[in-house]
């Protein structure tokens, strides 16, 4: 090979392999270019000049190089962590991803929002911080009731108008109020107030399998004139069997919240094993499963949002949306579903 032909070859293979390097200096320090800076004493005297020049200057262009690139580096001075490609690479190159999918309790609430919709229930939201009024006065827990114990959840420093503490809401209840207000003029025009908020909530909890600190429930608000309990079971049991695709029993037992009256503690019969399974993991074998509260909204509710109790009535529920969604798929443990657990995520 001519001397003149050599270094076109090497230096055709220093710049492919400069592309590939990550470290770009490396590319002074590699074998072919020491090897071309040996051969200049080797040559006839009459070849050696034009090729040691010819090898200096190549050596200079991969220096001119690694300079330009290591200024170019120092400005880059932060990254962008979310680019689909290794920003470490000398030429970007989309990093394989997999495809990803709804996260079962999104795809869930998509489901039962659908149902709730198809028996004439809006869909409202609810918030991530709120205030005591919403959370406890508008709903009939006097100040200093002990039931407010039982919706600890977390504060910040920042405070309301009254000086208490805004909250991470502990119950989608806190919606009530706004809705009544909203929807008001509907029962001036005869219609319902009909009305649905699933959402996220916080409680102060001691986590579990069957207790996380962030989870989401389902309210229900319904108020019209001659609204009675039977109503709200026969709601109640029309939605879990369209969710669960299968006829349900349903019971009632009374039960204790300061916003409805009366109020109830509503059960189902095993939506996985029908109660037919003594060995069911979903009831235990049981037959039976406590699922949600509910009650005829509380006079003093609709009082607070402008609503007269004399006229209109109306019933309330409060659901847990991860149980729900556990009992229909027979996940053991509520942690999962905010573990980040692509097994067991992508199963839905
Ligand atoms: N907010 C209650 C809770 O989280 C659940 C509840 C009970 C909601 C009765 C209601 C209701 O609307 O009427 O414990």
């Amino acid at each position: 090979m001519s001397p003149s032909d050599r270094i076109a070859t090497a230096r055709a293979e220093l710049l492919k392999r400069y592309e590939t390097l990550s470290n770009k200096s490396d590319i002074l320090k590699s074998r072919e270019l020491k090897e071309l800076f040996s051969v200049i004493p080797t040559l006839e005297p009459h070849e050696r000049a034009g090729f040691g020049q010819s090898v200096n200057a190549l050596s200079n262009e991969l220096k001119a190089m690694v300079d330009s690139e290591s200024v170019a580096v120092k400005e880059l001075r932060s990254i962008d962590v979310t680019a689909p490609f290794d920003s470490n690479a000398p030429k970007p190159e989309l990093l394989p991803s997999e495809q990803g999918s709804i996260h079962p309790l999104m795809a869930e609430i998509s489901r039962l929002s659908e149902i709730f919709s198809r028996m004439g229930f809006v869909i409202e939201q609810s918030r991530e911080i709120d205030d005591q009024y919403h959370m406890f006065e508008a709903l009939n827990f006097p100040k200093g009731h002990p039931a407010r114990d039982d919706y600890d959840t977390f504060m910040t420093v920042e405070t309301d108008s009254d000086g208490s503490p805004l909250i991470a809401p502990a119950h989608t209840s806190t919606m009530q109020n706004r809705i009544l207000k909203k929807y008001k003029s509907n029962l001036e025009s005869g219609d319902a107030i009909a009305a649905v908020v699933p959402d996220r909530v916080f409680r102060n909890e001691d986590v579990d399998a069957r207790h996380e600190h962030t989870f989401y429930q389902v309210e229900g608000v319904y108020v019209a004139e001659n609204v009675h309990a039977g109503m709200l079971i026969a709601t109640l049991q029309k939605f879990l069997e369209e969710y669960y695709e299968r006829t349900l029993n349903v019971r009632v037992n009374p039960f204790y919240f300061p916003f409805t009256e009366p109020s109830f503690e509503f059960a189902l019969s095993c939506p996985f094993c029908g109660g037919e399974d003594p060995a069911c993991k979903v009831c235990s074998g049981e037959g039976w499963i406590e699922l949600l509260g509910c009650g005829m909204i509380h006079p003093n509710v609709l009082k607070a949002a402008g609503i007269d109790p004399n006229v209109h009535t109306g019933f309330a529920f409060g659901c847990g949306v991860d149980r729900l969604v556990m009992m229909k798929y027979a996940i053991e443990d509520v942690r999962h579903f905010h573990s980040a657990k692509l097994d067991f995520l992508k199963q839905f």
